[in-house]
This record gives structure tokens, C-alpha cells and sequence, in this order.
């Protein structure tokens, strides 16, 4: 299975499941990861940085379209909760701008 290497969470790794969100294979390794809307694609909390293995996420979602051609999504980001990992491994980090107060990043 794919896995996510979350570099600035202490290089914690998590597999994603084949159809599985970022966002929910996070959360079901008990990770809090910020998601202001729910996962629903309205908002842009839930990102992630991209450091490695872009080109192993599956297609760009409408609402990550959408976000890309308004300039709120970089090139190096995608959707936790909307993204799948599909053919390999990545890397990422969560923004500074979201990071957890309760959570200890590295
Ligand atoms: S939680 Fe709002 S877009 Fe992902």
C-alpha cells in the first residue's frame, strides 16, 4: 500500500488504503489534522505540502481545480481530503498556517 511520510511529524509514516482520502488514512492513524470545512473541498485548511512523489496522487479533484485556478492551491499542494495516493509513496508537510496547538511537530 502507498504510503505518506509526514517530514515535519516527525517523518511518521501512513499507509493509504486504494480510494482512501490523505485526510482519512491520517485520521485513522490518529493523527489531528486540521479540516475547517469537514472534508467537503470548501475550504483549504486541510492541505498539505508536497515535498516528494506528486506525480503518485491521483487526478486533481473539482474543488483542488477549482482552488489551483484561483491561486489558492500551489503546485505543490494538494487537498488532504480530497487526494488519494495511487501509485507510489510522497512526502509532505502540514503548512505552518495550520499546524495543531496541541500537536507536536518537528
Ligand atoms: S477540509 Fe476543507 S477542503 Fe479539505
Amino acid at each position: 500500500m502507498p504510503k505518506i511520510t509526514v517530514q515535519n511529524l516527525h517523518n511518521r509514516q501512513v499507509e493509504v488504503a486504494p480510494g482512501q482520502t490523505l485526510l482519512k488514512a491520517l485520521q485513522a492513524d490518529g493523527i489531528d489534522w486540521m479540516h475547517a470545512c469537514g472534508g467537503k473541498g470548501r475550504c483549504t485548511t486541510c492541505s498539505i505540502i508536497v515535498q516528494g512523489g506528486l506525480e503518485h496522487f491521483g487526478a486533481l479533484t473539482a474543488p483542488e481545480e477549482r482552488y489551483r485556478a484561483n491561486g489558492r492551491l500551489k503546485s505543490n499542494e494538494r487537498l488532504t481530503c480530497q487526494c488519494t495516493l495511487e501509485t507510489g509513496d510522497a512526502v509532505g508537510k502540514v503548512p505552518r498556517q495550520t499546524m495543531l496547538p496541541h500537536m507536536k511537530y518537528s
